[in-house]
């Protein structure tokens, strides 16, 4: 049975020169080429009013609306995997990833209640398989106390769905890197693609 892929991308750089674009393009390529007749559905965040909006005081009443809300949340629930890319943007996942991760994180929705004994709360989105892919522009390590990606798959997993291993692609800003096309750039982790699609 062909399955549903939803393609979360979240980066604010120029496509051309994005190497979370990059690493999604050609993740995605691998998988349509062992899988091709599933559906591959983007969704590009910049295009999206509700990653704009961040939750306020203001706004705290109307933020859970259908538009902005429920709607994802209904696409999280109809399609079987999701692929979610991010750039590191200040040791964290881009403001626009934060935003819709604010407004898909819905008690009775996509997790039981979560404040409950620790542990005890659960994901309702446990038919979701999960594909993380991010960058960051320094090494891995350089400031430990940001992982965008943990983050990211901690947070898959809270919500239920089976993470695949993520791939981190670090170093964006250092040379050779930092003057590579992105799209050549990924040539050099084909391998780890390559493998990560198969099991996806
Ligand atoms: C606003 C902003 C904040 C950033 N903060 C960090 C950071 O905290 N740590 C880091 O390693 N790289 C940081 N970077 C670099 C990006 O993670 C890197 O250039 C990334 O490859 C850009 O996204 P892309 O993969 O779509 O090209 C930052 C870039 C921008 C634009």
């Amino acid at each position: 049975m062909a399955k549903k892929i939803l393609v979360i991308t979240g980066t604010v750089s120029p496509a051309e020169k994005s190497f979370s674009l990059a690493l999604t393009n050609r993740f995605v390529k691998e998988y349509q080429s062992l899988n091709p007749n599933d559906e591959i559905i983007h969704l590009d965040l910049n295009n999206e009013q509700m990653a704009h909006k961040t939750l306020s005081r203001e706004n705290f009443g109307t933020y859970f609306n259908e538009q902005d809300a429920l709607k994802y949340i209904n696409q999280l629930k109809e399609v079987d995997k999701v692929i979610i890319s991010s750039p590191m943007n200040n040791f964290n996942v881009s403001g626009l990833i934060k935003n819709y991760l604010d407004h898909v994180l819905l008690a009775d929705q996509t997790f039981s209640y979560k404040y409950v004994k620790q542990g005890d709360a659960k994901g309702l989105l446990e038919h979701l398989t999960v594909q993380i892919l991010t960058t960051q522009g320094a090494p891995f390590g350089w400031y430990p106390w940001g992982n965008h990606t943990e983050f990211l798959k901690g947070t898959w997993e809270f919500v239920g769905a089976k993470v695949n291993t993520p791939i981190l692609f670090a170093g964006t800003k250092i040379a050779p890197v930092s003057t590579t096309n992105p799209d050549e750039a990924m040539n050099s982790i084909a391998d780890k693609i390559i493998e990560a699609a198969k099991k996806f």
